[in-house]
């Protein structure tokens, strides 16, 4: 089997892989990414449906999780959003900001992945896509890392490096090219793995909230969702599995299985407020009545099923104001409790990943082995939704490639 050098081998031509790719290469290195799929940078052009969320100008460590909460803080305080931006600006893409700080392509995410596929070819960066990766050894004496790959249709062959980086993502989507394969790597050379959990997803249920879902199906409305550890006051969306949207979206990044979520369904208002001052004013209202100004008629109807049934026809002066109370809590504080998630079918990221406190902070290098690098979502580091993930990725890319491309 033939055998051919290079100072650093990336997998995975993602966001991470190319970014670090290009960026390594213009430190003279001779570089090569190999991926399995047959197209680089799928996610990129699903992303932000269709139009890239490619990063958040309010970037703080407070938006990610993971086991090590500081471990972002290094990458990101030496390359942030204003630093893509300029890229970005560079290559004369149009973008714009949608909400919280949120920026978009204006055309498509296609803009991206070619920004970031001209980098590659402008820095000499050589690509192989449709090659799977059968395995890795490290060489001590020689201080090298010794791959065997095997291209689509070809023969297999050996590729030898000195710095062996990791990119490959974690476990959502597996038809964009999504695997375990990084986790592997890891686990073979020393490292732990927190456990994975498909995350940035929608909630399912199997109980009346699931049925509720269903009948509501298409039915938004501004909530906040909250648990012990978070809270997001956003969008949620119902839907012929459950719940999704914004909210739900963003709390699925602290939820774990059998863990009860709640939902305040009327954010703006303390509705056993609004009842008992209703009571006074109206006493011949009905709940119902009250709160038709705050929410549309099918879910209205649906609250009162699972909230109020009992006193749905009663007037409000018939009803105990302690009654009132007891409903307006429902309404602030719903308390429900997911089955599970859509999974990684359809998560737009995975919490869990390579152990942070066995990685240098600064430049994304394993404590297990030298000249080995994870960069990107591989790694136990998940983004809030909002561009974050690939902020992430962008900052992860850049530390290992500025301790790449300098390491002579
Ligand atoms: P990424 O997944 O980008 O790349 C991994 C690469 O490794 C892939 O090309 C894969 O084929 C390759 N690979 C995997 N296993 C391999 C193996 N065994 N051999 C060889 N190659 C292998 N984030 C955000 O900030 N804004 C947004 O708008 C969105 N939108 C969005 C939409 C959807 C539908 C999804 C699924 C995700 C998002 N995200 C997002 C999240 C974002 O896409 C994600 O966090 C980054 O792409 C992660 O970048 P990585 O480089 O780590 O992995």
């Amino acid at each position: 089997m033939s055998s051919q050098e290079f100072d650093a081998i990336i997998i995975g031509a993602g966001a991470s892989g190319l970014f670090c790719a290009f960026h390594t290469a213009l430190y003279g290195k001779q570089v090569l990414v190999l991926d399995h799929a047959n197209k680089a940078g799928k996610k990129i052009l699903m992303s932000g449906g269709g139009r890239c969320n490619f990063v958040n100008l309010h970037i703080t460590p407070n938006e990610f999780v993971g086991q090590n909460r500081h471990f972002v803080k290094s990458a990101l305080s030496r390359y942030g959003s204003e630093d893509f931006i300029k890229l970005v600006q560079k290559h004369g893409i149009a973008y714009h900001e949608k909400s919280h700080g949120e920026l978009f392509c204006d055309e498509s995410s296609k803009d991206i992945l070619n920004m970031l596929l001209d980098e590659c070819a402008d820095a000499g960066v050589e690509i192989r896509l449709n090659t799977s990766i059968d395995g890795v050894v490290k060489d001590e004496q020689a201080d090298r890392f010794v791959l065997s790959v095997c291209p689509k249709n070809a023969k297999p062959y050996r590729l030898g490096c000195r710095h062996l980086i990791i990119a490959t993502g974690g476990l959502s989507i597996p038809t964009l090219g999504a695997s375990g394969f990084g986790y592997q790597v890891a686990t073979q050379f020393g490292h732990t793995i927190v456990p994975t959990e498909a995350s940035l997803v929608p909630f399912t249920f199997t109980d009346k909230v699931g049925e509720l879902a269903r009948q509501l199906a298409g039915v938004s409305l501004d909530v906040i969702a909250f648990n012990d550890k978070a809270s997001f006051a956003l969008p949620m969306l119902f839907t012929h599995r459950g719940l999704s949207g914004p909210a739900m979206l963003q709390l699925s990044n602290y939820w774990q299985l059998g863990e009860t979520i709640g939902v305040n369904l009327l954010p703006t208002h303390d509705v056993a407020t609004l009842l008992v001052t209703a009571k006074k004013s109206h006493p011949k209202q009905l709940i119902r009545t009250v709160l038709s100004p705050y929410f549309p008629k099918k879910l209205l109807m649906a609250l009162q099923e699972l909230f109020w049934q009992a006193v749905a026809e009663l007037e409000l002066a018939n009803i105990k104001d302690k009654q009132l109370k007891d409903i307006g809590r429902l309404i602030n504080a719903w308390q429900i409790k997911p089955s599970g998630t859509e999974g990684y079918r359809v998560a737009e990221v995975t919490r869990g990943g390579v152990n942070t406190d066995e990685i240098k902070g600064k430049t994304m290098e394993s404590k297990c082995c030298s000249g080995l690098y994870f960069i990107g979502e591989v790694l136990d580091v998940a983004g809030h939704l909002g561009g974050f993930n690939f902020m992430w990725a962008w900052a992860s890319a850049y530390a290992c490639s500025e301790a790449v491309g300098m390491d002579w």
